[in-house]
């Protein structure tokens, strides 16, 4: 069906006697933008690692795009073209330049040439506002212009999709600005998008949809001015409580559980949609 971009049936995954997925159905959109939050262990990150079969799913069906990818004659690379992914760690080649980088895997995937795969390289750069970083080796970057290079090379692919998994969690809290700023961008450009996080503010500015996902599950979904500002669910109550005000956590020992990621705000969920972010 072409209207959605990711149709995702009925999904389940288990490692061993594990079940991380227990049933999962989720439609997003062409051009949407669903933000999935969730404790950690939730299955946030298998989720979007079934959807690109970095992991095999144990049972369901998934298409992108109307090409079911959990079919088992499918060509597994040309799906993962239309993918792009964006990790917490940046995952970028550390011996090679940021252009590099960018060439490539349009070189050896793509098999453009030498010229073109240079080309886009350098529009793409462009768009993430690293053009003068062309020649650096990502050590030289911080940890901000890192991640918008591994945004940089995902979009040089010329993907129909971009799953993004904490995309800003490793990253010092005045960077984090930058990379939302570009992730922002791609929204208002009608990327489709799939986006763990837990910047809430981000969420509720720019995604269409939240999934809220707790062991497995999708707990309940829908705008994020629901979700985010008055959710339905205990344990969406619970879970947002905690990341949004970590200081008021049942747990006062583990307020670094959060790693910092929550508002400074005053932050209860119904919150005035306060984020740190400041873009
Ligand atoms: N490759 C793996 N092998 C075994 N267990 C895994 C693997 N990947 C994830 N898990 C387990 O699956 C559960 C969900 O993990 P994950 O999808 O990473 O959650 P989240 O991203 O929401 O934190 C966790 O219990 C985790 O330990
Ligand atoms: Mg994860």
């Amino acid at each position: 069906m072409a209207e959605n971009e990711i149709e995702i049936r009925g999904l389940r995954k288990s490692f061993g006697e594990n079940e991380v997925l227990r049933g999962i159905d989720l439609d997003v959109a062409r051009g949407e933008v669903v933000c999935v939050i969730g404790p950690s262990g939730s299955g946030k990150s298998t989720l979007l690692r079934c959807v690109n079969l970095l992991e095999e799913p144990s049972a369901g069906r998934i298409f992108v795009g109307g090409t079911e990818v959990t079919d088992l004659d499918v060509d597994i690379d040309a799906v993962r073209r239309r993918i792009g992914m964006v990790f917490q760690q940046f995952n970028l080649f550390p011996h090679v330049t940021v252009t590099e980088n960018l060439t490539l895997p349009q070189r050896r995937v793509l098999k453009r040439g030498r010229a073109g795969a240079a080309s886009v390289a350098r529009e793409n750069l462009e768009r993430v506002g690293l053009a003068d970083k062309a020649g650096a080796y990502p050590a030289q970057l911080s940890g901000g212009q890192q991640q918008r290079v591994a945004i940089a090379r995902a979009l040089a692919m010329n993907p129909e999709v971009m799953l993004f998994d904490e995309p800003t969690s490793a990253l010092d809290p005045e960077l984090v600005g930058e990379v939302l700023a570009v992730m922002r961008m791609l929204a208002a450009e009608g990327m489709t998008m799939m986006v763990v996080t837990h910047e809430m503010s981000f969420a509720r500015e720019v995604a269409d949809r939240v999934v809220f996902m707790d062991e497995g599950a999708i707990v309940e979904q829908g705008p994020a001015e629901q979700v985010v500002g008055s959710p339905r669910h205990e344990r969406t109550r619970n879970f947002l409580n905690r990341i949004l005000d970590p200081a008021a956590a049942e747990d006062p020992g583990s307020t670094a559980a959060g790693n910092g990621h929550a508002s400074s705000g005053s932050g209860k969920e119904s919150g005035s949609g306060s984020g740190r972010e400041t873009g």
